[in-house]
């Protein structure tokens, strides 16, 4: 994914573009650009690299004029990254710049069409036909404005896009548009943030839409007007944003992904907060009330997601079976979208997403929906669009997640489905005081972070002795299987450590199968292997087969991976910066994938 920031106003715009792309940062940090007008004439200029070098190359040039403008910071998925593909991209006249997040996949029919008509390209990307196609319709004498030209453009292309567009020949015009990659429009006092996400608005304004597929919007600095394709007027619906800057600074920490860590008991609790009445052992989830009846009879639940999300997926999965006693399997969006999935009456899909924007997640949604399952969403991003796409759904209110490595969202997810389980296993065959026990329990996971939490030097001084090492095995069986996978993914994503070999890091809480994994961590100690444990409080036995040892307060099995993940979190981070990488900007790895 990359990002996007456009201005329009009476301020000048180019602080508050660096500033949004800084905040947008985490989206694609492989290059970015910038494009004003200013006097009618367009500045443009790109780096590759981090946000920082651009604004280098801004400084070296004299700084960029004009009160309108737009920038990008870029996620290379056509051509490498070099400055000649970084955005944004001319047309030919050099008038008109655009940038684009997405994939234009018929790119290469129009780039054909447009080279027969005398055209020449300087890169090797996507948005560059996109730019020079709207340069081609763009004909103001014949009544062809830049908004005109774009929804013409936008006619003719496949795939998903978010764009915004100015024209050096239309100084007070900046135009929008969006089709399956996310975009919205901050609306100020005079002047307008387009936006991929809300954290490079907030700063300027609370009010804001976003923008529908296959809409195009024309901002001026005395209105906006919103249309679709066939240029038919649309009323946009402007929102109160959910956010504040607090929750998007770094504050004390060094990096997201640490702040996100240590974020972890508060977001349980908000997560929580009014959903669960332990004392009438009861969960209420708004969210899903007008469907609850459908839910409780569901024949079959299909959870589908990507990554981290995957992995709570596949606790989510437990859970349901073991609360719920429903039937439940867990689906790679990206698999679920190409096979030939049979949906039968009664499936209910829950498509998890921190994101909510994830190409795969949300097509194995649509699959399903077309299909005729009840489709729920487990979402972070309010309004993104799988959450747009879902008949209901729960937020996890864990605030929004700016670290690569998924953290705060894995555990919420965790919180959510568990709340899921509990509704359905209360209105199914689960007693209500074994409900209420459990729900007692699920209030008391953050205060047990807390304690997890004072572990932290602990856990940096036990991960120096390690960090060496080339390769890693984390195993965990039941509930924490799927926790094992993430502790490995977590660390394989931010430190670069093939996270299948040994050391050994185990998940040997008190639970079922604790037995089983003590005579696993027998077998790997007589191969000579470095047994570091996860373990729960209290546990004489394990400091006899474990070298290191961190410790869990002692929970019910089904909550425990909301604790095991934790020290599993704070050791890949720790890692990562004992190994001297950028925790929050892992080389090759983007926050959410929007494209396929
Ligand atoms: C996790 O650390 C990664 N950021 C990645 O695996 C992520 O979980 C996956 O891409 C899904 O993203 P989503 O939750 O936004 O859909």
């Amino acid at each position: 994914m990359c990002g996007i920031v456009g201005y329009i106003g009476t301020r000048v715009a180019q602080p508050l573009l660096l500033e949004g792309l800084k905040r947008l940062e985490y989206r694609g940090y492989d290059s970015a650009g910038m494009a004003t007008v200013d006097a009618g004439r367009l500045s443009l200029t790109r780096a590759v690299g981090r946000v920082q070098n651009l604004e280098d190359r801004l400084g070296e040039l004299g700084g960029f004029g004009g009160t309108v403008g737009l920038a990008h910071t870029r996620w290379a998925t056509h051509g490498g990254v070099t400055e000649a593909n970084a955005h944004p991209h001319r047309d030919g006249s050099g008038r008109i710049a655009v940038v684009h997040n997405g994939i234009i996949e018929n790119y290469t029919v129009i780039r054909q069409y447009l080279e027969e008509k005398g055209h020449t390209f300087k890169s090797e990307t996507d948005t560059e036909v996109l730019a020079v196609l709207i340069g081609e319709l763009f004909d103001p004498e014949g009544g062809v404005d830049l908004e005109s030209a774009v929804r013409a453009a936008l006619r003719e292309v496949t795939g998903a896009y978010a764009i915004a567009v100015i024209c050096a020949a239309e100084p007070d015009t900046l135009v929008a548009a969006r089709k399956g990659s996310p975009l919205m429009v901050g609306v100020g006092s005079g002047e307008y943030v387009v936006a991929s996400d809300p954290a490079a608005i907030i700063a300027h304004t609370t009010q804001a839409f976003p923008v529908d597929d296959y809409h195009v919007v024309k901002l001026t600095r005395d209105g906006l007007r919103t249309s679709n394709l066939d240029n038919v007027e649309v009323t946009p619906k402007i929102m109160q944003l959910e956010l504040d800057l607090e929750q998007i600074d770094l504050g004390q920490f060094q990096h997201y992904m640490l702040k996100e860590i240590y974020e972890q008991p508060r977001a349980i609790r908000l997560c929580c907060r009014g959903r669960i009445d332990a004392r009438e052992g009861k969960v209420v989830l708004g969210g899903l009330a007008q469907y609850a009846k459908e839910l409780v009879k569901s024949r079959r639940v299909i959870l589908t997601a990507q990554g981290t999300a995957l992995h709570s997926a596949m606790i989510g999965e437990y859970l349901l079976e073991d609360l719920a006693k429903i039937p439940a399997e867990v689906e790679y969006g990206s698999e679920f979208r190409y096979r030939n999935p049979i949906i039968e009456d009664g499936s209910v899909v829950i498509a998890i997403s921190q994101s909510g924007e994830t190409a795969d997640t949300l097509a194995a949604l649509m699959e399903a929906k077309e299909r005729g399952a009840l489709a729920l969403g487990v979402i972070n991003a309010v309004g993104s669009t799988i959450a747009r796409e879902t008949d209901a759904g729960v937020y996890l209110r864990v605030g929004p997640e700016i670290g690569v490595a998924s953290t705060k969202a894995f555990t919420g997810q965790v919180a959510v489905l568990t709340m899921i389980a509990l509704f359905m296993a209360r209105r199914r065959f689960m007693a209500p005081d074994a409900c209420a026990r459990l729900m007692g329990e699920l209030e008391q996971t953050p205060d047990k972070m807390e304690r997890i939490l004072e572990q932290d030097d602990a856990i940096r001084t036990l991960t120096e002795k390690y960090v060496e090492r080339e390769n890693w095995l984390f195993l965990g069986r039941g509930y924490n299987f799927p926790t094992a996978l993430e502790g490995a993914l977590k660390l394989k994503e931010i430190s670069y450590i093939h996270a299948e070999g040994m050391p050994v890091v185990f998940i040997a809480n008190k639970g079922p199968q604790y037995d089983k994994v003590m005579n696993n961590i027998e077998e790997v100690r007589s191969r000579g292997g470095h047994v570091i444990a996860v373990a729960t409080e209290g546990d004489k036995d394990i400091g006899r087969v474990a070298e290191d040892v961190m410790w869990i307060p002692d929970t019910p099995d089904p909550l425990s991976p909301m604790l095991a993940v934790l020290p599993l979190q704070l050791m890949a981070y720790h890692a990562a910066v004992l190994r001297g990488h950028d925790v929050d900007k892992p080389r090759n790895l983007a926050k959410s994938v929007t494209v396929e």
